[in-house]
């Protein structure tokens, strides 16, 4: 059991969610410094639960929340988000809490409803609530806002009035397991949120920046963020707001990443001949093997790169298996403004190009140029066209990027 103690982020509210230390993989992607799911209590005439935690982990959030209130007490339960990371402790506080009233988005309520109906979804009172609605608690004052697609359909947030503290629920998230519970007591918090960001929220860009207007047209001006995952922010919001917008209008910086595999090292000389090239045009370049490296860190590196070049020996006539799931996560994500290249070895047949192609075409992604590929091992004049062709991506690298 975890031993943390309850933390007050401001009078009368607390964190009470839990450190998930071991946590290693967030629903296939990697989570290398764990995570946590952050619950929160506020105290007031009336107290109310927002969110709650994985199902695992329902009986320590009871023993942090013993330690403020009685948890048969709770009066309300702000349901933010139907995913199960944040809801499905929601029957275990229902049976120690039956009186509680529970919230949720529209959609939450169906969401809600076909997950839960075997837990007793049908004896919870529930209310829907939409964007503007308002939960008096006393001397606080709790406002609804749905977040479409931050991360859900059914996401919203929870905004205490009074002190201008927002519970942004995914948004703002990082997957990181630490004793400290603030932004200013950890380093690397922006490039965590980057990787979040990069793996769970990067396909909703143009969501995100209708979320950020509507913000300001409700007139919610957050000083403090406190999301469902990670660390709270409290130093300066405005620098994960900026950040968040930069992300979402889909920036790149004169940036080439390349992303590979190899069998017999082929492939992997002809990356290193790429990477080389780039190098000398001038422009920062990164290199992924994907068996070496966490997908989850190689979205976050390419989500900048204004060129992408992937990598692939040819096994049964395809792409290495690896190239397939990767470029497969990749459309999922679907990363704006880059252009991409190809290239790959083989010893007879060949196919990793050509089905790598076919995969970008799917997606829509651009090819910078034609795709390359060397029969068994590339020799000195297939490096030198290597090296020509990463140089010709590190010049295309600055007249691709956007910012
Ligand atoms: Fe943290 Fe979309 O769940």
């Amino acid at each position: 059991m975890d031993d943390q103690r309850p933390v007050e982020l401001a009078k009368g509210i607390y964190w009470v969610g839990v450190v998930d230390w071991n946590l290693r993989d967030f629903h296939g992607y990697e989570t290398p410094k764990g995570g946590s799911y952050n619950a929160y209590l506020v105290v007031d005439e009336k107290i109310a639960l927002i969110d709650t935690v994985k199902a695992p982990f329902a009986g320590e959030m009871l023993r942090r929340i013993e330690q403020i209130v009685d948890p048969s007490k709770i009066d309300y339960v702000i349901s933010n988000h139907v995913e199960m990371d944040h809801s499905s402790s929601i029957s275990t506080i229902m049976k120690v809490a039956p009186n509680a009233k529970l919230f949720a988005s529209s959609k939450g309520q169906s969401g809600l409803s076909e997950y839960y109906k075997e837990e007793g979804f049908h004896d919870w009172d529930l209310t829907v609530v939409k964007t503007g609605d308002e939960l008096s608690l006393g001397e606080r004052t709790l406002m609804f806002i749905e977040a479409t697609m931050l991360h859900w359909p059914d996401s919203m947030q929870t905004y205490v009035k009074e002190d201008a503290l927002l519970f942004s629920n995914d948004a703002f998230g990082q997957h990181v397991a630490t004793s400290k519970r603030f932004d200013d007591e950890v380093d690397d918090v922006i490039e965590d949120a980057g990787i979040y960001y990069a793996n769970i929220l990067l396909p909703f860009g143009s969501q995100v920046l209708k979320y950020v207007e509507k913000l300001k047209e409700i007139g919610v001006h957050p000083e403090m963020i406190a999301p469902a995952h990670g660390v709270i922010w409290r130093r300066d919001v405005s620098k994960i707001m900026t950040q968040y917008l930069k992300w979402a209008n889909g920036e790149t910086t004169p940036k080439v990443i390349v992303i590979y595999d190899t069998m017999w090292g082929s492939t992997e000389k002809m990356a290193m001949e790429i990477v080389e090239g780039a190098r000398s045009a001038g422009v920062e370049v990164r290199l992924r093997h994907l068996r070496k490296n966490d997908w989850s860190l190689t979205m976050k590196e390419l989500m900048d790169a204004s060129i992408v070049a992937i990598g692939a020996p040819t096994m049964n006539n395809d792409m290495f298996y690896t190239l397939s799931g990767f470029i497969t996560y990749m459309k999922g994500l679907r990363p704006k403004g880059k252009k991409f290249f190809l290239f790959g070895s083989y010893g007879w047949g060949g196919g990793a190009v050509k089905g790598m192609e076919k995969m970008l075409e799917s997606g829509r992604f651009e090819l910078a140029m034609e795709s390359m590929q060397v029969k068994f091992r590339p020799y000195e004049e297939d490096k030198k066209a290597c090296r020509e062709i990463g140089y010709k991506l590190g010049e295309m690298a600055k007249e691709n990027a956007n910012n």
